[in-house]
């Protein structure tokens, strides 16, 4: 029996009905094929860390500073989170306790921003977060955004890529308090450096968003966001590979006070302990010798996907990629073009109906409503996790493809498609199985 199936059974003996519920969820994630930019498989040992005694313990303050006895363990587990993100990102500070990447954003706006304040970034629809200025989220309804574009000029070798002038005229002309990188829907590096001249020029502080790209990051996939940001944010759960959370870094001591202070009293009660277990276990597995190997392969995987959707006939936004991750605009499928049936929604729906896990996005300068869209976007930590490479990518494409054009030539002939579709992917899912995870 596997540490999962005994985990399951255990919960079964008390709880029946939640333990068929994580099994269902266990054979749903061994069988199918997930392609979600900004989901992995956690490891067992990183999974089962944050089912420990450590949910326990309420162990509000930090390290040395508890507000509750009987923190000699959580002081421990917490420093030895602290000290890995410090040398995962070659860095002097760092607060491990964020419950998530939202609350690591909005931790860092309020320490460094009064309500009110200006901050530039790149708009939701462009590829940015919710948190980085959404009129009915925090930073919105809080604070005021302002928006950098991308290069709307197709002509241009730069094409759907930052429009660095750009961001440099918008922080000119609103003076923004703070200039924010870092992206959930952006395929391309971040020149970091460029942010931080931008940035000293306009007298801003540069925040780092890097919670898609922080595993590429530590395996050297990607330019870290130090020396040039200011202060930088991650969510750990994305290719950074470890337990749903968000991490906060900085080298400069009055920044990293300021956050302690805004996430715990300001924002949180007790730290996740448990997470925070986890996180360590994590960082751990990302300070061995394989994970640059791993972060590699994720790059080298995406790259031979948007390559294979290319010589299909999708658009690939930009025109390709360099890290995790890309934006496959289907009108360039669709005869019809944006006035056909091939939406980022009917994608997502007819894809998972064949075990392909996707999630609908928008392209830049998207027609559709978010809810409906033109885009897909697709990611590779997941598949590299499970030991897919070049020709399990390749295979992938042909699988999208066939799905998706079935979906364009009607009803019959998708249901066909995708019941043939489905039983290749679950033999391709037993070929490359999820370890600690059920069975396929
Ligand atoms: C760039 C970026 N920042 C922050 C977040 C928020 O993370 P969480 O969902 O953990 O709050 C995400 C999540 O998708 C993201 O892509």
């Amino acid at each position: 029996m596997t540490i999962h199936d005994q985990i399951v059974e255990l919960i079964r003996s008390q709880d029946p009905e939640a333990a068929g519920i994580v099994q269902a969820e266990a054979e749903r994630q061994s069988s199918t094929i997930e392609l979600i930019a900004s989901e992995n498989h956690a490891s067992e040992a990183v999974m089962h860390a944050a089912g420990t005694c450590m949910t326990n313990k309420y162990a509000e303050g930090y390290p040395g500073r508890r507000y509750y006895g009987g923190c000699e363990f959580h002081d421990a587990i917490e420093r030895l989170a602290q000290d890995r993100a410090k040398a995962m990102f070659k860095c002097e500070y760092a607060n491990v306790q964020p419950h998530s990447g939202a609350q690591a954003n909005a931790a860092v706006f309020m320490a460094m921003m009064e309500p009110g304040s200006t901050f530039a970034s790149l708009v939701l629809a462009d590829g940015g977060h919710l948190s980085h200025g959404l009129p009915i989220n925090f930073s919105g309804h809080y604070y005021k955004p302002v928006h950098y574009p991308l290069v709307r000029d197709a002509d241009s070798p730069d094409f759907e890529r930052i429009d660095y002038d750009a961001v440099r005229k918008v922080c000119l002309e609103h003076k923004p308090a703070m200039l924010l990188c870092g992206y959930s829907a952006y395929p391309r590096v971040i020149d970091f450096a460029r942010f931080r001249e931008i940035a000293d020029e306009v007298g801003a502080i540069l925040m780092a968003d890097v919670a898609h790209i922080s595993g590429l990051i530590v395996g050297g996939q990607h330019p870290s966001p130090f020396p040039h940001a200011h202060v930088v944010t991650t969510t750990t759960h994305k290719s950074l590979r470890g337990p749903r959370g968000g991490l906060i870094l900085t080298n400069d001591e009055d920044i990293s006070k300021k956050v302690n202070r805004a996430l715990f009293p300001g924002m949180q009660g007790g730290p996740l302990m448990h997470i925070i277990t986890a996180k360590a276990v994590a960082f751990g597995e990302a300070l061995g010798s394989g994970f640059r190997d791993y972060q590699k392969r994720v790059v080298e995987n995406a790259r031979t996907l948007a390559e294979a959707l290319t010589g299909l006939g999708y658009r690939i936004t930009s025109g390709g990629t360099d890290n995790h991750l890309m934006l496959v605009d289907l009108t360039a499928k669709d005869p019809k073009g944006s006035e056909g049936d091939l939406t980022g929604k009917a994608a997502e729906k007819w894809l998972e109906a064949a075990g392909l896990i996707t999630n609908k996005n928008g392209i830049p300068g998207d027609q559709r409503k978010p809810m409906v869209t033109s885009g897909l976007r697709l990611g590779t930590p997941a598949v590299t996790t499970r030991g897919f490479g070049a020709e399990q990518m390749k295979a992938v494409a042909g699988f999208i493809d066939r799905v998706l054009s079935a979906g364009l030539s009607g009803e019959d002939e998708l249901s066909r498609v995708t019941q043939q579709v489905r039983g290749e992917v679950r033999d391709l899912c037993a070929e490359f199985p999820l370890h600690g995870h059920a069975p396929v």
